[in-house]
């Protein structure tokens, strides 16, 4: 009987199995029933008018082109309603195959989250993984299916105004928060309803730009595109990444849209990626700028031929592609290849088996911007808030503070904490963005007294503000001076020459110091910017990015010590444009300089200190922390081993606090000179008023390793330096050991 009942149950989970067809099998069947032009409009995808991010080529007759089956997917379309609406246009198309809906959800939908580049600067992975994970919530709600995220460019130039949108200039700490990002954006699995598709950008090297010239050209070693820029997308592809998007530059001479090598070669050959590549925004075409594209029509014979699989508001697919396979030059299964990995994620995706299940307004109602996103958002900011300096240690305020004068050009700002990048949702007031005045309002009690004087502008010469900012300032007991650059000076093609405090900004700042108040100095912006004056007579210094829609209540949350900020930089300060690139994991050179100021035959402007104005890895709290008892757990460690390296971290002040406790390297001699430091690892550890914790760093040969000339990833047997410290100019503590064969 027994037997009997266990062959039953094998032939029904068979005929389970065999019911439940494989997705390539879908993916397959379907394809046997496409026209080479249906197979097309799947690669074709072209931008709604939410919002416009990128040269329009104005195709009027989308909708149109929908029901034909002749685009695949839209971007900037997004609202329950909205994306519905378009959807039942595709329904109406032959082979009824569903729109995928893209957005750029780079910081949070209608909850935002501090820019990326401040993100970073939390150095929270769980935090950072928590923040994709709402703004993936909430537009999945919305009818999104795909985020253009995570951006993961290194970049070493803050002139480039994408450095807001990435996070920073180290290879290992990207390539941890990029796999975050990815993990909070996909969640547990493609085609939960509260996931979205990541896409993983910009391949490659786009961080890389001469001049820190957005779109300019990238000229690197092939072995230091291993080294530095590639890692980040390997990490998010090993996190799951569904799609990737290309560059618009050329990578040594060829565009990054119309390059083999690191589309076939390296992303879908070495490193299988089975998923989509999306072209960024009219890539294909403009490879005929480039000059390497003679029409649009060799631009889609090169774009497809590389690896491009969707064509981005370009129409260079649309219109010429079939062209190319009737005429024998594009073979049709290079279009079948891109359209099944298309195809394949729009299963994954549960869009055929219901292709409105992302487009729901009551889910939506329900998601937006709930307490529990705006709660998150607020800690989020408030970690990614950097203390530079507290000199006088004004900082935390006292809420018995009587008077406080606010000033200058960012204090009432609201739409301004979004920072670049936001979705400036059309049909929703931004009352709901906490402005930093609002922060402070709601922190202080009745007894205290706010008083206010914009100053002067942003970029505006006009000093006739002064005088009311100067009579505010002699009223108050402290002062909180909100300075920085417009929130739309950093993100794309927004590259600057100098990247100072625009307009009056710093001559206000004198002007406020002559008052003799204690003054709190905020600076907003979405890359590091040169202060030099600021910075050397200011005592109290909060750099505060954008911070997103909670940004004013998390800015008052620390200057009144509800959080001890913990932010650590993740780009390198210049003192000047001129020291650009200046980055901590630079070659020693031949001729190291000695010393801050050691000019003599070495490696140095002679016009100007060595170091950076402010340091990657640097950021104070308000209390302090003592390393002690580095030790290793052997001197020698042979190649397949592991060596523990500990150190005990107190908290040597009297508040709690958050310190992130760095693990820095260096390789002292070896085949291709190596950093004379790179961050290996970390950890942001919590420590109460003077608590000890210990804790274990494991190296092992992978964090040894570095790509040789033939670009083999291998260590090298030899000396190395440990130095565990607070930034990676504050090496608190030094260690060596040996790595045997
Ligand atoms: C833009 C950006 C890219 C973005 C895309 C769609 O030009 O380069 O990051 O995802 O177009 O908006």
């Amino acid at each position: 009987m027994k037997k009997h009942v266990s062959l039953m149950l094998l032939l029904i989970s068979f005929s389970g199995i065999s019911q439940q067809k494989s997705i390539d099998q879908k993916v397959n069947e379907l394809l046997a029933k496409m026209t080479l032009e249906e197979k097309i409009g799947q690669l074709n995808q072209y931008t709604g008018d939410h919002a416009v991010t990128g040269p329009l080529t104005m195709n009027p007759n989308k909708k149109e082109e929908i029901k034909a089956g002749k685009i695949g997917s839209m971007l900037n379309v997004l609202g329950a309603n909205y994306t519905r609406g378009y959807q039942e246009l595709a329904m109406q198309s032959r082979l009824k195959i569903p729109l995928l809906f893209g957005l750029d959800v780079v910081h949070g939908y209608k909850t935002t989250f501090p820019l990326p580049l401040a993100e970073a600067a939390s150095w929270d992975l769980d935090a950072i993984e928590l923040g994709a994970r709402i703004a993936a919530r909430e537009s999945a709600a919305s009818g999104i299916h795909w985020t253009f995220a995570p951006m993961v460019d290194i970049s070493r130039d803050p002139r480039w105004g994408r450095v807001m949108e990435g996070a920073g200039e180290d290879t290992y700490l990207g390539s941890k928060i990029a796999y975050a990002r990815v993990k909070g954006f996909q969640g547990n699995k493609l085609g939960d309803l509260n996931s979205v598709m990541a896409c993983v950008k910009h391949f490659a090297a786009y961080g890389a730009a001469i001049g820190g010239r957005d779109y300019n050209s990238v000229d690197v070693s092939e072995r230091a595109l291993w080294e530095t820029y590639l890692p980040p997308f390997k990490s998010a592809l090993d996190a799951g990444a569904a799609t990737f998007m290309n560059s618009f530059n050329d990578i040594n001479g060829i565009p990054a849209t119309g390059n083999k090598h690191i589309q076939r070669d390296i992303l879908k050959g070495k490193w299988k990626f089975d998923g989509f590549v999306v072209s960024d925004w009219g890539s294909i075409g403009e490879m005929i700028n480039h000059g390497y594209s003679k029409d649009k029509k060799e631009a889609a014979y090169q774009a497809i031929t590389a690896g491009s699989d969707m064509d981005m508001e370009s129409n260079s697919y649309r219109y010429s592609l079939a062209e190319l396979v009737k005429e024998g030059k594009v073979s049709e299964s290079l279009i079948d290849d891109a359209v099944k990995r298309i195809l394949r994620k729009k299963f994954e995706m549960g869009l055929f088996d219901d292709p409105y299940r992302y487009s729901d307004a009551k889910r939506q109602q329900k998601e937006l911007n709930n307490p529990e996103n705006t709660k998150a958002a607020r800690e989020i900011a408030a970690k990614s808030i950097v203390l530079l300096k507290n000199e006088a240690n004004t900082l935390p305020l006292s809420k018995a503070t009587k008077t406080i004068g606010f000033i200058g050009p960012m204090v009432k700002l609201k739409r301004a904490n979004h920072g670049f990048w936001a979705i400036d949702l059309k049909d929703v007031d931004s009352s709901y963005i906490v402005s930093q005045w609002e922060g402070l309002e709601r922190k202080v009690g009745k007894n205290t007294k706010l008083l206010y004087a914009k100053g002067c502008g942003i970029t505006s010469p006009d000093k006739s503000g002064f005088k009311e900012a100067v009579d505010v300032a002699n009223q108050s007991d402290v002062v909180i001076l909100s300075v920085g650059e417009r929130h739309d000076m950093s993100g794309e093609a927004k590259s600057r020459s100098s990247i100072g405090l625009p307009g009056v900004q710093e001559e206000l700042i004198k002007e406020l110091q002559k008052t003799g108040k204690p003054i709190v100095v905020l600076i907003n912006a979405g890359r590091p910017l040169v202060f030099n004056w600021t910075a050397d007579n200011m005592p109290t210094i909060v750099y505060t990015w954008w911070l997103g829609s909670e940004a004013g209540n998390a800015i008052s949350d620390v200057l009144f010590g509800d959080y001890n900020p913990s932010g650590k930089l993740p780009m390198t300060f210049p003192r000047t444009e001129g020291q650009i690139p200046i980055y901590y994991n630079h070659m020693s050179t031949g001729r190291p300089a000695k010393n801050e100021d050691d000019k003599n035959y070495v490696s140095a402007y002679i016009d100007l200190q060595n170091s950076p104005k402010f340091a990657f890895g640097y950021g104070l709290s308000y209390t302090t922390f003592k390393y002690s008892d580095l030790k290793l757990s052997k001197n020698t460690m042979a190649k397949n081993d592991k060596l523990e390296v500990s150190v005990t971290i107190t908290n040597t002040g009297k508040r709690l606090g958050e310190e992130v406790v760095q693990l820095y390297l260096r390789d002292k001699v070896a085949s291709i000179v190596r950093p004379v430091k790179e961050l290996k690892d970390f950890r942001k550890i919590k420590l109460s008023a003077g608590e000890s914790k210990t804790i274990v760093f494991t190296i092992d040969d992978e964090k040894l390793a570095f790509y040789h000339e033939n670009l083999e990833f291998k260590s090298e047997s030899g000396s190395f330096d440990v130095m565990v410290g607070a930034s990676s100019e504050d090496i608190r503590l030094k260690g060596e050991f040996e790595l045997s064969e």
